[in-house]
């Protein structure tokens, strides 16, 4: 059946129809998950939290640990009893779909088909297909279109919102299945990337995230049609990324912060990115905005290392030498001095020594990262490095994961405690999930903070700062300044600075008890 589109209209008959999505892994799929089920939406489908009340169950899968793919084939192990009762339609998708390519079946009979990245645009079509009764069906072709065009769905208002602006990946780091899963790089161009943040802003989103595996290479293959500055791009460790003549990701950056349309878009982030792509082009951008800089920009950079040994990184396919990263986040601290870092690392790759891991520790002193992501290495079929011994004992990777993280805790409560008593900028993402945080005139009282609300939100550099309300106001959204009172090695409490006028809060003026979390 279709709609006079020539759209499957079965979906859009059923306005009670639930749809449950299992999101595992990076913030893509975390954006992916949202783009289906505002596609679900369209048909109108519902989301729901709860995996019984649904009439579509999706399985958002991660390949890029093995612990990763085990807990989305759990997860979908534990389908088989729904399945019986209720009898929806259950799909496997993300990149465990992608590389699964439908073996899965023989294991999971109960499972109705299995999807890939690049085949969500085409989700109601499969979900229809579904429902008139065909099984066992795959789709994980890749898109073979040279350019990579989209328009951002979000579900919902949202003062953020995340926005895919480039696929794939076409580093091959050794270790990493990603390649695999999401295809070769292709990026969106500038103008459409712009019309897209348009739509968004005016629905009021006020921070943006680019997404992509490797951002810095955004632009790749289009061609700078209109001459959008800067025309090239350098890097210290050698010319890479996008060529003369074609669109790069710091012309994106110009073009939105010299953009009217803009104005109310307060904050840039974006991520991922390779320190081989990362231009000196782009570490300019972090200048204050009096001396060229963009002053969107988030003062925060995720710039994944991975290890503080060169040997390692050579043998990880990295390209480049501890040296130049340094040389990049040092230039990037004296641009701008708030700037907060993360990382991703990798401890027990094939033949990491002890001294090799003491390499990562002293790479933590000297750049002083406010959060690292640290994973013990996991072989992925497939991939360079699992053709390597997998010789690091899993105790070992075990113990250095577990001490990396401790040096780092140390190193994080250090800094987050040095920003007690000063005053930031913080953009409202919502209540807290944990409402125990007292103020200090709820300590003083010894009355609960039930009397009050926890908001959580953060700072341009990425800090999580928690504060007490008592007026019942909905800050969602708002950017309020908060005077930092307290600190842990993981976020920062505060307290409002001023009250703002109801007129700047851009959702409503205050909560009804129902809307109110508990
Ligand atoms: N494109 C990003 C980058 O260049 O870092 C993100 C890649 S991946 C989605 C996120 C992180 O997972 C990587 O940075 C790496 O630290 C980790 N990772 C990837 N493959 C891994 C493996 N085989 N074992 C353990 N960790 C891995
Ligand atoms: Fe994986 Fe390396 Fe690509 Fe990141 S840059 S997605 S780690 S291959
Ligand atoms: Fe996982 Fe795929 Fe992201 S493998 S980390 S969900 S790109």
């Amino acid at each position: 059946m279709t709609d006079q589109s020539g759209n499957p209209s079965e979906i859009a008959a059923n306005p009670s129809k639930k749809v449950y999505v299992k999101t595992f892994g990076c913030q893509m799929n975390v954006a992916d998950t949202e783009r289906m089920l505002a596609l679900m939406g369209e048909k109108g489908m519902e989301p729901t939290e709860v995996p019984g009340d649904a009439d579509l169950i999706i399985i958002n899968g991660c390949s890029v640990r093995d612990k990763a793919v085990h807990k989305a084939v759990s997860f979908l192990g534990e389908q088989q009893v729904l399945k019986k009762k209720k009898n929806p339609i259950i799909a496997l998708g993300g990149c465990v779909g992608q590389l699964d390519k439908g073996d899965v079946f023989k294991r999971a009979p109960y499972l109705d088909f299995v999807f890939g990245p690049d085949a969500i645009d085409q989700l109601p079509e499969l979900v229809h297909k579904a429902q008139s009764g065909q099984k066992h069906f795959v789709q994980v072709e890749f898109d073979k279109t040279l350019s990579y065009s989209t328009q951002t769905k979000i579900h919902g208002s949202k003062a953020q919102a995340f926005v895919n602006i480039m696929k794939g990946c076409d580093k091959y780091c050794t270790y990493c299945i990603v390649p695999f899963t999401r295809g070769k790089e292709k990026s969106r161009t500038i103008d459409e990337v712009l019309e897209d943040l348009a739509q968004l802003v005016a629905k009021g989103v006020r921070e943006v995230t680019f997404l992509g595996q490797n951002v810095n290479s955004f632009g790749k293959g289009n061609k700078n049609l209109k001459g959008y500055l800067p025309l090239e791009l350098n890097n210290i460790i050698g010319k890479v990324g996008p060529r003369d003549g074609e669109e790069n990701f710091p012309q994106l950056l110009y073009a939105i912060e010299n953009d009217p349309r803009f104005e109310k878009l307060k904050r840039i982030r974006y991520t991922s990115s390779h320190p081989l792509d990362f231009s000196d082009e782009l570490i300019e951008c972090y200048a204050p905005k009096e001396k060229g800089g963009i002053g969107k920009l988030a003062k925060h950079l995720h710039l994944p290392v991975q290890s503080g040994s060169d040997v390692v990184l050579q043998k990880m396919g990295r390209h480049h030498k501890i040296e130049n990263y340094i040389a990049q986040m040092d230039r990037l601290k004296e641009l701008c001095p708030e700037i907060g870092f993360s990382t991703d690392l990798i401890v027990g790759f094939p033949t990491e020594t002890e001294e090799d891991f003491e390499q990562t520790l002293k790479l933590l002193d000297r750049v002083q990262y406010d959060n690292i992501y640290a994973f013990a290495y996991s072989p992925r079929p497939g991939t360079r490095a699992a053709k390597l011994p997998d010789d690091v004992p899993a105790e070992v990777k075990n113990r250095r994961l577990n001490q990396l993280l401790q040096h780092q805790l140390k190193i994080a409560a250090v800094r987050y405690a040095s920003r007690v008593g000063q005053t930031m900028e913080v953009l409202v993402e919502g209540q807290a999930k944990n409402q125990n945080m007292m103020t200090a005139a709820d300590r003083a009282q010894e009355t609960p903070t039930a009397l009050g609300r926890v908001w959580t939100g953060r700072t341009s550099c990425n800090r999580v700062v928690n504060f007490v309300d008592h007026t019942q106001r909905n800050y969602l959204g708002a950017l309020l300044m908060v005077k930092i009172t307290g600190s842990t090695s993981l976020s920062l409490q505060g307290e409002l600075v001023h009250q703002p006028d109801f007129a700047e809060l851009k959702y409503t003026s205050s909560y009804s008890s129902s809307e109110i979390a508990q």
